[in-house]
Protein backbone atom coordinates (compact mmCIF):
# COMPACT_ATOMS: atom_id res chain seq x y z
CA UNK A 1 0.00 0.00 0.00
CA UNK A 2 1.83 3.04 -1.19
CA UNK A 3 -0.02 6.51 0.38
CA UNK A 4 0.29 10.42 -0.62
CA UNK A 5 -0.57 12.00 2.53
CA UNK A 6 -1.16 15.74 2.69
CA UNK A 7 -1.46 17.93 5.97
CA UNK A 8 -2.96 21.63 5.97
CA UNK A 9 -3.91 22.09 9.55
CA UNK A 10 -1.88 25.05 10.54
CA UNK A 11 1.07 26.35 9.16
CA UNK A 12 2.92 23.42 8.02
CA UNK A 13 1.92 22.26 4.26
CA UNK A 14 3.44 19.16 4.48
CA UNK A 15 3.39 16.06 1.83
CA UNK A 16 4.83 12.53 1.85
CA UNK A 17 4.52 8.97 0.36
CA UNK A 18 4.44 5.84 2.55
CA UNK A 19 4.70 2.84 1.17
CA UNK A 20 3.97 -0.34 3.86
CA UNK A 21 6.91 -2.68 2.43
CA UNK A 22 9.56 0.59 1.23
CA UNK A 23 8.85 3.20 4.20
CA UNK A 24 9.25 7.01 3.42
CA UNK A 25 9.88 7.77 -0.21
CA UNK A 26 9.65 11.18 -0.37
CA UNK A 27 8.31 14.03 1.82
CA UNK A 28 8.38 17.78 1.32
CA UNK A 29 7.39 20.59 3.95
CA UNK A 30 7.09 24.36 3.70
CA UNK A 31 6.62 25.61 7.06
CA UNK A 32 4.99 29.86 7.07
CA UNK A 33 6.14 30.54 10.45
CA UNK A 34 8.31 33.22 9.44
CA UNK A 35 5.07 34.66 7.47
CA UNK A 36 2.77 34.64 10.67
CA UNK A 37 5.93 35.31 12.93
CA UNK A 38 5.26 39.10 12.21
CA UNK A 39 1.60 39.06 13.74
CA UNK A 40 3.07 37.17 16.94
CA UNK A 41 0.96 33.80 16.32
CA UNK A 42 -1.03 32.30 13.33
CA UNK A 43 -3.25 34.25 11.08
CA UNK A 44 -5.82 31.96 10.08
CA UNK A 45 -6.58 33.53 6.91
CA UNK A 46 -2.97 33.93 5.46
CA UNK A 47 -2.48 30.08 6.44
CA UNK A 48 -5.35 29.10 4.03
CA UNK A 49 -4.08 31.54 1.29
CA UNK A 50 0.19 30.12 1.29
CA UNK A 51 -1.57 26.61 1.15
CA UNK A 52 -3.01 27.07 -1.41
CA UNK A 53 -0.23 28.38 -3.44
CA UNK A 54 2.21 25.39 -1.93
CA UNK A 55 0.20 22.26 -1.70
CA UNK A 56 0.24 21.49 -5.63
CA UNK A 57 3.83 22.29 -6.34
CA UNK A 58 4.87 19.99 -3.22
CA UNK A 59 3.05 17.31 -4.32
CA UNK A 60 4.33 17.83 -7.88
CA UNK A 61 8.23 18.27 -6.24
CA UNK A 62 7.90 15.05 -4.28
CA UNK A 63 6.53 12.68 -6.73
CA UNK A 64 9.39 13.76 -9.14
CA UNK A 65 11.69 13.45 -6.19
CA UNK A 66 10.74 9.73 -5.91
CA UNK A 67 10.08 8.98 -9.20
CA UNK A 68 6.76 8.12 -8.83
CA UNK A 69 3.67 8.46 -11.42
CA UNK A 70 0.44 8.88 -10.10
CA UNK A 71 -0.29 5.43 -10.95
CA UNK A 72 2.32 4.30 -8.81
CA UNK A 73 -0.14 5.41 -5.98
CA UNK A 74 -2.74 3.69 -4.09
CA UNK A 75 -4.41 6.20 -2.11
CA UNK A 76 -4.52 9.80 -0.01
CA UNK A 77 -4.52 10.35 2.58
CA UNK A 78 -4.76 14.31 4.36
CA UNK A 79 -6.02 15.53 7.42
CA UNK A 80 -9.06 16.23 7.96
CA UNK A 81 -9.26 17.83 11.75
CA UNK A 82 -8.97 18.79 13.94
CA UNK A 83 -7.35 22.43 12.76
CA UNK A 84 -8.15 25.63 11.20
CA UNK A 85 -11.33 25.05 8.88
CA UNK A 86 -9.79 27.24 6.34
CA UNK A 87 -6.63 25.67 6.03
CA UNK A 88 -7.93 21.75 6.58
CA UNK A 89 -10.52 22.52 3.67
CA UNK A 90 -7.82 23.37 1.45
CA UNK A 91 -5.84 19.72 2.10
CA UNK A 92 -9.02 17.98 2.21
CA UNK A 93 -9.96 19.70 -1.52
CA UNK A 94 -6.52 18.98 -3.02
CA UNK A 95 -6.58 15.68 -1.45
CA UNK A 96 -10.61 14.81 -2.71
CA UNK A 97 -9.76 16.39 -6.11
CA UNK A 98 -6.34 14.32 -6.77
CA UNK A 99 -7.56 10.93 -6.02
CA UNK A 100 -10.92 11.08 -7.83
CA UNK A 101 -8.30 12.31 -10.77
CA UNK A 102 -6.51 9.42 -10.18
CA UNK A 103 -9.17 6.74 -9.87
CA UNK A 104 -7.45 5.87 -6.27
CA UNK A 105 -9.46 5.97 -2.61
CA UNK A 106 -9.22 8.99 -0.40
CA UNK A 107 -9.07 8.99 3.36
CA UNK A 108 -9.59 11.57 5.99
CA UNK A 109 -6.98 11.15 8.81
CA UNK A 110 -7.07 12.92 12.51
CA UNK A 111 -4.12 15.25 12.98
CA UNK A 112 -3.69 13.80 16.47
CA UNK A 113 -3.58 10.23 15.52
CA UNK A 114 -0.55 11.42 12.98
CA UNK A 115 1.28 12.38 15.54
CA UNK A 116 0.61 9.01 18.02
CA UNK A 117 1.71 7.47 15.19
CA UNK A 118 4.49 8.95 14.00
CA UNK A 119 6.98 7.52 16.29
CA UNK A 120 6.43 4.08 15.43
CA UNK A 121 8.50 5.17 11.63
CA UNK A 122 11.89 4.93 13.79
CA UNK A 123 14.04 1.74 13.69
CA UNK A 124 13.31 -0.59 16.90
CA UNK A 125 9.59 1.19 17.05
CA UNK A 126 7.37 0.43 20.04
CA UNK A 127 4.66 -2.17 19.52
CA UNK A 128 1.19 -1.72 21.11
CA UNK A 129 -0.42 -1.43 23.86
CA UNK A 130 1.32 1.74 25.41
CA UNK A 131 0.82 5.17 27.04
CA UNK A 132 1.11 8.27 24.43
CA UNK A 133 1.69 11.55 25.55
CA UNK A 134 0.77 14.03 22.51
CA UNK A 135 2.01 17.64 23.58
CA UNK A 136 1.24 20.18 20.91
CA UNK A 137 0.68 23.34 20.21
CA UNK A 138 -3.28 22.61 20.48
CA UNK A 139 -3.31 19.80 22.11
CA UNK A 140 -2.22 18.06 25.72
CA UNK A 141 -3.52 14.18 26.27
CA UNK A 142 -2.70 11.08 27.97
CA UNK A 143 -3.59 7.99 25.83
CA UNK A 144 -3.94 4.41 26.64
CA UNK A 145 -2.83 2.85 22.80
CA UNK A 146 -4.33 -0.32 22.59
CA UNK A 147 -4.28 -0.88 18.76
CA UNK A 148 -4.64 1.12 15.81
CA UNK A 149 -7.57 3.06 16.27
CA UNK A 150 -8.03 1.85 19.80
CA UNK A 151 -7.38 5.01 21.95
CA UNK A 152 -8.68 5.29 25.34
CA UNK A 153 -8.40 9.01 26.61
CA UNK A 154 -6.72 8.72 30.29
CA UNK A 155 -6.49 12.70 30.76
CA UNK A 156 -6.27 15.64 29.18
CA UNK A 157 -5.66 19.64 29.55
CA UNK A 158 -8.65 21.25 31.00
CA UNK A 159 -7.90 24.65 29.78
CA UNK A 160 -4.42 25.54 27.47
CA UNK A 161 -2.17 23.18 25.92
CA UNK A 162 1.32 22.47 26.70
CA UNK A 163 2.84 23.99 23.74
CA UNK A 164 0.22 26.92 23.95
CA UNK A 165 1.75 28.22 27.41
CA UNK A 166 5.34 27.86 26.11
CA UNK A 167 3.73 30.12 23.28
CA UNK A 168 1.97 32.69 25.33
CA UNK A 169 4.89 32.98 27.78
CA UNK A 170 6.94 34.06 25.31
CA UNK A 171 4.82 36.68 24.36
CA UNK A 172 4.46 37.90 27.33
CA UNK A 173 8.10 38.51 27.96
CA UNK A 174 8.17 40.12 24.31
CA UNK A 175 9.97 36.95 22.29
CA UNK A 176 8.98 35.63 19.40
CA UNK A 177 6.78 33.02 17.92
CA UNK A 178 6.49 29.87 17.91
CA UNK A 179 8.03 30.21 21.69
CA UNK A 180 8.58 26.74 22.83
CA UNK A 181 12.28 26.22 20.95
CA UNK A 182 12.64 30.17 21.47
CA UNK A 183 12.44 29.42 25.84
CA UNK A 184 14.11 25.88 25.79
CA UNK A 185 17.08 27.59 24.21
CA UNK A 186 16.95 30.60 26.58
CA UNK A 187 15.78 28.18 29.59
CA UNK A 188 19.87 26.92 29.23
CA UNK A 189 21.37 29.72 30.70
CA UNK A 190 18.83 30.26 33.08
CA UNK A 191 18.85 30.27 36.92
CA UNK A 192 17.45 26.79 38.28
CA UNK A 193 17.32 28.75 41.63
CA UNK A 194 16.15 32.00 41.04
CA UNK A 195 12.42 31.08 40.36
CA UNK A 196 9.81 28.48 41.51
CA UNK A 197 6.69 27.82 39.14
CA UNK A 198 3.82 26.09 40.32
CA UNK A 199 3.13 22.46 38.92
CA UNK A 200 -0.60 22.69 38.61
CA UNK A 201 -2.80 19.85 39.35
CA UNK A 202 -0.05 17.97 40.45
CA UNK A 203 -1.13 17.52 43.84
CA UNK A 204 -4.58 16.32 43.17
CA UNK A 205 -5.34 12.27 41.75
CA UNK A 206 -6.03 11.94 38.55
CA UNK A 207 -4.29 12.77 34.76
CA UNK A 208 -6.09 16.28 33.83
CA UNK A 209 -3.96 18.98 33.53
CA UNK A 210 -4.18 23.04 33.61
CA UNK A 211 -1.39 25.24 32.05
CA UNK A 212 -3.43 28.45 32.13
CA UNK A 213 -2.38 28.66 35.82
CA UNK A 214 1.26 29.15 34.79
CA UNK A 215 0.51 31.92 33.06
CA UNK A 216 -0.47 34.09 35.29
CA UNK A 217 2.29 33.09 37.38
CA UNK A 218 4.62 34.18 34.90
CA UNK A 219 2.61 38.35 34.05
CA UNK A 220 3.64 38.31 37.79
CA UNK A 221 7.08 37.23 37.88
CA UNK A 222 7.47 39.32 34.85
CA UNK A 223 5.57 42.28 36.71
CA UNK A 224 7.55 41.99 39.55
CA UNK A 225 10.89 42.09 37.77
CA UNK A 226 9.86 45.97 36.28
CA UNK A 227 7.48 44.63 33.83
CA UNK A 228 8.20 43.23 30.06
CA UNK A 229 10.31 46.15 28.76
CA UNK A 230 12.83 46.47 31.97
CA UNK A 231 13.91 42.38 31.54
CA UNK A 232 17.42 41.72 31.25
CA UNK A 233 18.35 39.24 28.93
CA UNK A 234 19.62 37.33 32.64
CA UNK A 235 15.95 37.65 34.12
CA UNK A 236 14.53 35.91 30.88
CA UNK A 237 16.62 33.30 30.78
CA UNK A 238 15.64 32.75 34.67
CA UNK A 239 11.49 33.14 33.83
CA UNK A 240 12.33 30.78 30.82
CA UNK A 241 14.11 28.45 32.71
CA UNK A 242 11.76 28.09 35.83
CA UNK A 243 8.42 28.24 33.35
CA UNK A 244 10.27 25.26 31.71
CA UNK A 245 10.87 23.23 34.69
CA UNK A 246 6.85 23.54 35.68
CA UNK A 247 5.76 22.54 32.50
CA UNK A 248 8.54 19.29 31.97
CA UNK A 249 7.87 18.43 35.76
CA UNK A 250 4.22 18.55 35.65
CA UNK A 251 4.27 16.65 32.31
CA UNK A 252 6.65 13.91 34.42
CA UNK A 253 4.12 13.56 36.88
CA UNK A 254 1.31 12.64 35.48
CA UNK A 255 3.27 10.24 32.64
CA UNK A 256 4.66 8.17 36.09
CA UNK A 257 1.15 8.09 37.24
CA UNK A 258 -0.12 6.74 33.87
CA UNK A 259 2.51 4.18 33.48
CA UNK A 260 1.70 3.14 37.27
CA UNK A 261 -2.31 2.73 36.02
CA UNK A 262 -2.01 1.08 32.87
CA UNK A 263 0.98 -1.40 33.72
CA UNK A 264 2.23 -0.32 30.10
CA UNK A 265 5.86 -1.12 29.37
CA UNK A 266 6.58 1.97 26.75
CA UNK A 267 5.45 5.62 26.61
CA UNK A 268 5.35 7.44 23.51
CA UNK A 269 5.48 10.95 22.89
CA UNK A 270 4.83 12.77 20.12
CA UNK A 271 3.51 16.59 19.14
CA UNK A 272 5.80 19.77 18.48
CA UNK A 273 6.64 19.98 22.62
CA UNK A 274 8.31 16.40 22.17
CA UNK A 275 10.89 18.01 20.54
CA UNK A 276 11.84 19.67 23.94
CA UNK A 277 15.18 17.98 25.26
CA UNK A 278 14.97 18.79 29.07
CA UNK A 279 11.32 16.85 28.77
CA UNK A 280 13.01 14.28 27.01
CA UNK A 281 16.16 14.07 29.64
CA UNK A 282 13.56 14.35 32.52
CA UNK A 283 11.43 11.53 31.07
CA UNK A 284 14.21 9.40 30.19
CA UNK A 285 15.84 10.05 33.81
CA UNK A 286 12.40 9.63 35.72
CA UNK A 287 11.00 6.09 34.23
CA UNK A 288 13.79 4.76 32.57
CA UNK A 289 15.28 2.99 35.49
CA UNK A 290 12.27 2.28 36.97
CA UNK A 291 11.51 2.63 40.89
CA UNK A 292 9.82 0.11 43.41
CA UNK A 293 6.56 1.02 42.86
CA UNK A 294 7.21 1.11 38.89
CA UNK A 295 9.13 -0.98 36.00
CA UNK A 296 11.30 0.36 33.93
CA UNK A 297 9.65 2.31 31.28
CA UNK A 298 10.82 2.22 27.95
CA UNK A 299 10.57 6.22 26.48
CA UNK A 300 9.91 6.42 22.48
CA UNK A 301 9.35 9.80 20.40
CA UNK A 302 9.99 10.59 16.30
CA UNK A 303 12.94 12.10 15.23
CA UNK A 304 12.74 16.04 15.61
CA UNK A 305 11.54 17.01 12.18
CA UNK A 306 8.84 14.02 12.45
CA UNK A 307 7.88 15.78 15.90
CA UNK A 308 6.25 19.02 14.77
CA UNK A 309 3.58 19.05 11.77
CA UNK A 310 4.24 16.79 8.85
CA UNK A 311 2.92 15.28 5.85
CA UNK A 312 4.78 11.74 6.73
CA UNK A 313 3.08 10.86 9.73
CA UNK A 314 -0.47 11.69 7.50
CA UNK A 315 0.41 9.43 4.80
CA UNK A 316 1.49 6.71 7.21
CA UNK A 317 -1.48 6.51 9.60
CA UNK A 318 -3.66 6.60 6.09
CA UNK A 319 -1.29 3.99 4.98
CA UNK A 320 -1.65 1.82 8.14
CA UNK A 321 -5.61 2.36 8.11
CA UNK A 322 -5.80 1.83 4.20
CA UNK A 323 -3.99 -1.61 4.87
CA UNK A 324 -6.82 -2.45 7.31
CA UNK A 325 -9.15 -1.85 4.33
CA UNK A 326 -10.44 1.75 5.80
CA UNK A 327 -11.35 4.44 2.38
CA UNK A 328 -13.74 7.15 2.43
CA UNK A 329 -16.98 6.56 1.13
CA UNK A 330 -18.26 9.22 -0.57
CA UNK A 331 -16.68 12.25 -2.78
CA UNK A 332 -17.92 14.84 -0.06
CA UNK A 333 -15.32 17.30 0.75
CA UNK A 334 -15.83 17.64 4.44
CA UNK A 335 -12.87 18.79 7.66
CA UNK A 336 -13.92 18.80 10.99
CA UNK A 337 -12.24 22.08 13.37
CA UNK A 338 -12.77 20.04 16.52
CA UNK A 339 -12.64 16.62 16.82
CA UNK A 340 -12.59 14.76 19.91
O1 LIG B 1 2.61 19.67 16.79
P1 LIG B 1 2.90 21.07 16.42
O2 LIG B 1 3.92 21.36 15.36
O3 LIG B 1 1.60 21.80 15.94
C1 LIG B 1 0.36 21.59 16.51
O4 LIG B 1 -0.32 20.61 16.09
O5 LIG B 1 0.04 22.38 17.44
O6 LIG B 1 3.29 21.82 17.80
C2 LIG B 1 3.62 23.19 17.81
C3 LIG B 1 3.88 23.58 19.27
C4 LIG B 1 4.09 25.07 19.47
O7 LIG B 1 3.28 25.51 20.54
C5 LIG B 1 5.57 25.19 19.84
O8 LIG B 1 5.86 26.28 20.69
C6 LIG B 1 5.82 23.87 20.51
O9 LIG B 1 5.06 22.93 19.76
N1 LIG B 1 7.25 23.47 20.49
C7 LIG B 1 8.02 23.36 21.60
C8 LIG B 1 9.32 23.02 21.16
N2 LIG B 1 9.31 22.94 19.79
C9 LIG B 1 8.02 23.22 19.40
N3 LIG B 1 7.71 23.50 22.89
C10 LIG B 1 8.70 23.32 23.80
N4 LIG B 1 9.98 23.01 23.46
C11 LIG B 1 10.34 22.85 22.17
N5 LIG B 1 11.60 22.55 21.84
ZN1 LIG C 1 0.29 18.98 15.29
Amino acid sequence: MRVLGIETSCDETGVAVYDTEAGILGQALHSQIAMHARHGGVVPELASRDHIQRLIPLVEQVMAEAQLAPTDIDGIAYTAGPGLAGALLVGASAARTLAFGWGVPALAVHHMEGHLLAPLLEDDAPTFPFVALLVSGGHTQLLDARGLGDYHLLGESLDDAAGEAFDKAAKMMGLGYPGGPIISALAEHGDPERFTFPRPMTDRPGLDFSFSGLKTYCLNTIAACGGAAALSDQDRADIARAFEEAVVETLVIKCRRAMQQTGHGSLVMAGGVSANRRLRARLAEALGSGTRALAPVRVCYPRPQLCTDNGVMIAFAGALRMAAGEQQQDLGIAVRARWP
